[in-house]
């Protein structure tokens, strides 16, 4: 029953958390002690430099460009050194020119290394990306803006509006930004007028001069706001202000809308070229200062997620592999599929089937931490023996705990022997308490156990099987979802 670590023959917890690699990692290793490939596995998103057929067998350090493959040979004599995981980066010719990859090298106890390799070229890319919008924040700065390089974007905007009051000879100026799922003009900043009735004010954003300076990326022009020329009545704040001359600059970058810049002026401006053409770059410095923080903010975002999921995956991955290697694959892919059909049956969203399946598949994930000794044993199990199994669903939830995305997966690892009668475990939940999905769970793994060999017993038939889940109906399982469950099984 317990099979020794071989090429074919994989932890179960490795082989279960594999499918959860996936969406991860692009290219999965497990490598002996020297280096020697001995499991090898592309993801969907992978870009690979040789062909799969290539790997197993061959030393990792041997299948790589020399200096790549000396990378991997420092890398695996300092996982092996100092027993922890060690991270190095690497690039590849590809086909579309050079791919950034980064390595991570897992030790496990039996001088096993498992590599996760992920392809981070587009990450590269975007931190290029981002570095071009940083200079145009810097240009902004060189124009003698006293802006310091991380300031808030509201900083930025009185800067700005100082500079162009100083600089452009106007009295009044203001910042509105696009908010284009409510497509509104949200007020940002103002400098030189009377009152603070604009601040935490919106505009639609077709309307008004502003509106039609954004909706149709042009200037506008209105050099007498008080007199019948004007096409848009004044607001009431406005007109007290007495304010006659008026541009409304659109701010875009890269062809995208991001808000407008208003000019106000309480006589006739001369405006000269070289007037509307600082206004103009003035309001590009301005348009690229809004986008470089929408992007830098968007990008900070997206990196701490995607790092954090990875990097709390191969963390609930290396403990649970580190703890336990042993073979459970038909068992949980046959209660996995069961599971699923059945969630099908009873009018489960397909929102939920996803969590359902990685519960599912993880469901044992907690035997890892029970001693081979009372997994194996061949006979019923102690008192103290129980305490112990009866503890596996409690360590699945310890395990997968600082996995984020796993938490609405949880509930079938942490309470697939509860029952209905409340005499389950760990927490004795009783008929609804217990989550549906472990509910459901419930009938296949307990199905597929009892026509299983087990070390303590032999495998039962298949109608004693069914028998046992009928009588236990209101007792252990949800009485509502036995017709269910039968009518599947005799289809
Ligand atoms: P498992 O063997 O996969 O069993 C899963 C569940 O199927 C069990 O949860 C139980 O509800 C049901 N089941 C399995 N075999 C039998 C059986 O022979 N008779 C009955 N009435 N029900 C059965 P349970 O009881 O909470 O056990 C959880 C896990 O604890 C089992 O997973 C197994 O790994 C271990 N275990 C249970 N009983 C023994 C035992 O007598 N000896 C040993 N060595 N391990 C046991
Ligand atoms: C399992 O339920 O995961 C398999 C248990 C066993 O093979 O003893
Ligand atoms: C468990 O260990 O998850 C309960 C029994 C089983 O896996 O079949
Ligand atoms: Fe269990
Ligand atoms: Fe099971």
């Amino acid at each position: 029953m317990n099979s020794k670590m071989s090429q074919q023959n994989l932890p179960d917890a490795f082989q279960q958390l594999e499918a959860i690699f996936q969406a991860y990692g692009d290219l999965l290793l497990v490598l002996s002690g020297d280096g020697t490939i001995q499991y090898y596995r592309a993801g969907d998103g992978a870009q690979s430099y040789l062909e799969p057929s290539q790997f197993p067998g061959q030393k990792i350090q041997e299948v790589y460009p020399y200096k790549v493959g000396r990378k991997y040979a420092n890398a695996i004599f300092n996982v092996r050194t100092h027993k922890k995981i060690v991270t190095m980066e690497y690039s590849l010719p590809v086909s579309s020119g050079e791919g950034r990859y980064e390595a991570r090298l897992i030790p496990l106890a039996n001088r096993q290394i498992i590599v996760c390799v992920r392809d981070i070229t587009g990450h590269k890319q975007s931190e290029l990306v981002l570095e071009r919008q940083l200079k145009q924040l810097a240009a902004l700065r060189a124009i003698d803006l006293s802006i310091t390089s991380n300031a808030k974007l509201s900083t930025t905007f009185s800067a700005i509006l100082d500079f162009i009051r100083a600089q452009l000879n106007i009295d009044a100026a203001s910042i509105w930004l696009l908010n284009s799922h409510d497509h509104l003009l949200e007020h940002a900043a103002g400098a030189g007028f009377y009152t603070a009735a604009l601040a935490h004010t919106h505009l639609p954003a077709d309307e008004g001069y502003a509106g039609m300076a954004v909706s149709e990326n042009r200037l506008i022009h209105v050099s007498n706001l008080q007199s019948g020329e004007a096409d848009f009545p004044l607001s009431p704040y406005l007109r007290m202000e007495n304010f006659m001359d008026y541009y409304a600059v659109p701010l875009f970058a890269k062809g995208k809308p991001l808000g407008v810049m208003e000019i106000f002026h309480r006589s006739a401006l001369s405006a000269n070229a070289e007037w509307l053409s600082l206004l103009e770059t003035i309001a590009g410095q301005a348009a690229a200062a809004i986008d470089s923080a929408i992007m830098f903010k968007e990008l900070q975002r997206t990196n701490t997620e995607l790092k954090h999921a990875y990097d709390k995956t191969i963390e609930g991955w290396s403990r649970a592999l580190s703890l336990r290697d042993r073979e459970t694959e038909g068992h949980t892919r046959r209660v996995t599929e069961m599971t699923m059909k059945l969630a099908r049956r009873i009018g489960i969203t397909s929102s939920e089937l996803i969590h359902i399946q990685r519960g599912s598949t993880l469901h044992d994930i907690g035997k890892a931490g029970i001693p081979d000794g009372i997994l194996f044993k061949p006979g019923p199990l102690t008192d103290d023996e129980w305490k112990i199994m009866r503890r596996h669903p409690s360590i699945a939830a310890d395990l997968l705990k600082p996995i984020s995305y796993l938490a609405p997966a949880m509930h079938i690892p942490h309470s697939h022997h509860e029952k209905w009668d409340g005499t389950g475990y760990p927490d004795r939940l009783a008929g609804e308490a217990i989550p549906l999905a472990a509910r459901i769970f419930a009938f296949a793994d307990v199905y597929d156990s009892l026509m299983s060999d087990r070390p303590y017993r032999p495998a039962w038939p298949k109608a004693s099987a069914l028998e046992y889940i009928h009588n236990n109906s209101g007792t252990h399982f949800d009485p509502n979802i036995i017709p269910e469950f039968e009518s599947m099984i005799a289809e």
